[in-house]
């Protein structure tokens, strides 16, 4: 690849790049990695992440990636099971998960949790330095690790660091239940850059600082000054690959899929509306459920010609994620219960994990796909769908608390809590004139084709290179897709 950094770039993400599954390293699935791989490979960087410390010591920390190339390196530092829970189960997921999704009966807080936090974060940051902070571009990913610059920085006073928070802020009113709510926001403000996916993120967290640590805020210039610092702000929002998507739903490969997938559950000829969501209660997928119901009650003639197919992706095994799970699988029992005529059912229920090509081979035959998240920073699900729409058939229904529905021009956006007037939609969406379709799906097509993940990864460097004054070198040229602009 033409394009380089003259620095090396060193991401750190609690996920690894590339998973060991029988014996073999395989890049793990996601729209992060898609982007962040071909960056890496040119730039021979290093990708840090935690592992659990019985699979670190059995695969070993370092690994050449990708398996056979070798063009850069993953490191994974090893946690205790102790720190597995306190740090990734507790304080990411039972505490920060919930409160920036603001689902507080759900926020569960112990100090031990912080403890671990603090501490796998110190480890991280250690590595960093290991790596050499000071010669790099240091880029950090997501709510896992919101101490991690102040502990390098620490020790590196002139390391160049950015962090990618991939979720929602939200505003003071919730965010100041954390106990930790200073640490939490002196140890961002030892980025650089701190990038969010929506404008009105980078403001909850702007007042959050105004009103906990009383610093210099520059709403108009995105800018605190703390301390004699200054950290730049800006919202950067998160996209996929949709070259890839289209190819993937044009392939022979989505063809034998699909055609197997719909004729071994029986789903040949009918009407299939999409949910794809992994195991999650900030996807709202007990309020679809709800809404498909609601849609079989009041408009039975669609039984036994439309059926919801609902991919379930496990996740987080630990509650209330596992509560949540039940509580779905119970919902899609009752339904198939009252609805199902004969070998049809009004729900397919898969809880697995499919790969791309098989999620886009359903995503471009589905004649509709519903987002019904309660609270989502971005939602991938989205712009995936929309990349895979290449006959132009289908329609997106998205709830307007997911940040791609703020985004995506031609999409229906949907209130997830009017359970009745989603199952409107549903059926105004079935049965929409073929030329409004298309001519919607053109125009969200055009959008996330231009403001694809590549340009995401774009924008975030030349932030970056601004902010220290053209200081990164970039050396861009011919037509690769991380030119910068
Ligand atoms: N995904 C997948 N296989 C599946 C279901 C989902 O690889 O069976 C991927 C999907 O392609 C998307 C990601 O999981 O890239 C989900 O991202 P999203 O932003 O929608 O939600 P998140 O899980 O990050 O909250
Ligand atoms: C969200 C988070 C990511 C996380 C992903 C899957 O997208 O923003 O950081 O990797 O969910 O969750 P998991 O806990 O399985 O990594």
């Amino acid at each position: 690849m033409e394009n380089t950094f003259k620095k090396k770039v060193i991401i750190v993400s609690n996920r690894e790049p590339y998973t060991m599954k029988k014996g073999r390293l395989s890049k793990t699935v996601g729209g992060l990695v898609s982007a962040l791989d071909p960056l890496m490979r040119s730039n021979n960087g290093v990708w840090i992440s935690t592992g659990s410390a019985s699979d670190v010591e059995k695969s070993g920390a370092r690994a050449s990636v990708p398996p056979g190339d070798g063009a850069y390196s993953m490191r994974r530092v090893a946690i205790s099971p102790g720190d597995v829970e306190g740090y990734y189960n507790g304080y990411s997921n039972r505490f920060l998960w919930p409160l920036c999704h603001m689902t507080l009966d759900r926020v569960h807080h112990l100090r031990s949790y912080w403890r671990s936090y603090v501490k796998v974060n110190g480890l991280l940051a250690g590595a960093v330095l290991e790596e050499g902070a000071h010669d790099s571009i240091i880029w950090l990913q997501d709510y896992h690790l919101a101490l991690c610059a102040a502990e390098i920085r620490s020790r590196s006073p002139g390391a160049l660091i950015s962090l990618f928070w991939h979720i929602p802020w939200p505003p003071h009113a919730v965010f100041r239940i954390c106990p930790q709510r200073k640490e939490l926001l002196r140890g961002l403000l030892a980025n650089d850059l701190l990038g969010f996916q929506l404008e009105s993120f980078k403001v909850n967290f702007m007042r959050c600082v105004e009103k906990e640590l009383g610093a210099l805020v520059d709403m108009e210039g995105g800018a605190v000054h703390l301390d004699g610092r200054t950290t730049y702000l800006k919202s950067f929002p998160i996209s996929v690959d949709f070259a890839s998507f289209e190819n993937a739903a044009a392939s022979g490969e989505a063809a034998v899929f699909l055609k197997r997938f719909l004729r071994a559950r029986n789903l040949e000829g009918l009407f299939i509306a999409l949910s794809v969501n992994r195991l999650d209660y900030t996807k709202g997928m007990i309020k679809c459920l709800e809404v498909i119901e609601v849609f079989f009650s009041k408009y039975a003639r669609y039984r036994g010609r439309v059926s919801f197919v609902q991919v379930a992706v496990p996740t987080r095994k630990v509650e209330p994620f596992l509560s949540y799970r039940d509580r779905v699988r119970r919902k899609v029992e009752a339904i198939n219960l009252k609805f199902s005529i004969g070998s049809w059912k009004p729900v397919e229920y898969l809880e697995t994990d499919l790969t791309h090509t098989e999620l886009a081979a359903l995503y471009r035959h589905a004649g509709l796909a519903i987002i019904s998240s309660v609270y989502d920073g971005m939602n991938l699900v989205a712009k995936e769908y929309i990349s895979s729409q290449c006959d132009l058939t289908g329609s997106l229904l998205i709830s307007e608390f997911a940040g791609a529905a703020e985004e995506i021009p031609g999409v229906t956006m949907i209130n997830p809590y009017d359970t009745e007037s989603c199952a409107d939609e549903l059926r105004a969406a079935i049965e929409k004139e073929p030329g409004r379709k298309r001519a919607a799906m053109e125009e969200a097509r055009a959008y996330v084709k231009k403001h694809d993940v590549y340009r995401w990864v774009r924008k975030i460097f030349r932030e970056m290179d601004q902010i220290t004054d053209g200081r990164l070198s970039f050396e861009a040229s011919g037509k690769n897709k991380l030119t910068v602009e």
